[in-house]
């Protein structure tokens, strides 16, 4: 193996995993020496009853919590995080919990921009811009997807340009990753695909970057071939608590590699689409991760055999057939988990796709591309995705 002339691996959070896990929290909360954590996390988690399960760990435990915010949409945007801001401030709070899914733990990761560097949350967009340090934050997620529980990145959406804006820092790691598979037993199937496949694309895209390292690699290849084994079953049987497990801890992993190796041109794509057409970010990654591997794999010949047996197929032959077998696996693994394969299917319209490709190319993701790709190469992409 090849090793860069330089890299850095940064994993700031602390991770306990447990079946019932949230029972651990108000510990550590304690650890840290806060006692007022103030909630984030959304309408469908207070209606599900996760929030009163968290709510009644905390005050099992003698923690009153210090507030909630649950007003958060579907994508994080500017103004949910703005107003959760002002919220916890005036609370009195000295710590945040998230709870939910990417968009809960974005916005509270704005939010802790604000509450932490102060300013205008667009001002602090880029790449090491935070001056931190900031309020503890511990994160709970309750998809076995995004990774914002480990990653340094944010996603929040401008409301004012409909693009998706991307904060990256050490300082937006949250302090410690709560992972409890019991709250993510009452996922939907549909949900479980979404956030199952932007987990698998992480794990894939994080393998083929440019920033990826032995340290990367090692758990990307592992968490990939954990999702890959686990995902269909996953949306298939949601009440089988050890593939919930399984797949809460593959998604975790696959955040750490792709918070330190990077994502490539599938995430330059989904987070355009996300933009402009409001497709699910793990739906977007879903419809265009066997065209990103198809157009990636060639320039990573040197890690085919591990992209094989992390996706459990055949790694003999040349390496012709190795990319065939591996992008229909990915393929089928999409077929299999029920997810429309189409981007027409998601309301996006054909004579929008060029605003698509050209969007993508100005997304930070396509930095880490190990195949130098021009707009029509993503133009071509979406259009056979379309
Ligand atoms: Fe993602």
């Amino acid at each position: 193996m090849l090793l860069p002339d330089f890299f850095e691996f940064h994993l700031p959070t602390r991770i306990v995993f447990q079946n019932g896990a949230i029972t651990l929290l108000a510990d550590e909360i304690t650890r840290l020496g806060r006692k007022r954590p103030y909630l984030i996390t959304d309408r469908p988690l207070r209606e599900s009853g996760a929030l009163a399960k968290v709510e009644a760990a905390l005050r099992g435990a003698g923690m009153a919590p210090a507030g909630v915010y649950d007003d958060i949409p579907r994508d994080s945007d500017v103004r949910a995080v703005e107003r959760g801001a002002e919220l916890a401030r005036a609370s009195g709070a000295d710590c945040l919990v998230a709870l939910g899914g990417g968009s809960v733990m974005d916005t509270a990761k704005g939010m802790n921009i604000l509450l932490g560097a102060g300013g205008a949350l667009l001002d602090h967009q880029g790449i090491n811009v935070i001056a931190g340090p900031l309020w503890p934050l511990l994160s709970i997620p309750t998809t076995a997807g995004t990774g914002s529980e480990v990653s340094r990145f944010a996603v929040i959406k401008d409301t004012e340009s409909h693009s998706k804006v991307t904060f990256v820092s050490p300082h937006l790691a949250s302090t410690v990753a709560v992972l409890d598979p019991e709250l993510t037993l009452s996922m939907p199937p549909k949900l479980t695909a979404a956030t199952g496949m932007d987990a698998l694309t992480h794990a894939v895209e994080g393998c083929f970057s440019k920033g990826a390292t032995p340290m990367t690699d090692a758990i990307g290849f592992l968490a990939m071939r954990m999702l890959s084994e686990n995902i269909v079953k996953a949306v298939h049987d949601g009440a089988d608590l050890a593939v919930r497990g399984r797949m809460v801890v593959a998604a975790t992993m696959a955040g750490v590699a792709f918070s330190n190796a990077g994502v490539c041109c599938v995430h330059a794509l989904a987070h355009t689409l996300g933009g402009l057409y409001g497709v699910p970010h793990g739906i977007a990654n879903a419809i265009l991760l066997p065209l990103g591997a198809r157009f990636n794999l060639p320039t990573c010949r040197t890690k085919l055999d591990q992209f094989a047996e992390a996706l459990g197929v055949s790694a003999s032959g040349d390496a012709e057939s190795k990319i065939d077998r591996i992008t229909a696996r990915l393929r089928q693994l999409v077929q299999d988990c029920g997810i429309p394969p189409k981007l027409r299917d998601w309301m996006v319209p054909e004579d929008g796709l060029a605003q698509v490709a050209s969007g993508a190319m100005c997304d930070g993701a396509m930095f880490y591309n190990p195949q130098d790709a021009a707009e029509e190469d993503l133009l071509a992409m979406v259009r056979e995705a379309w």
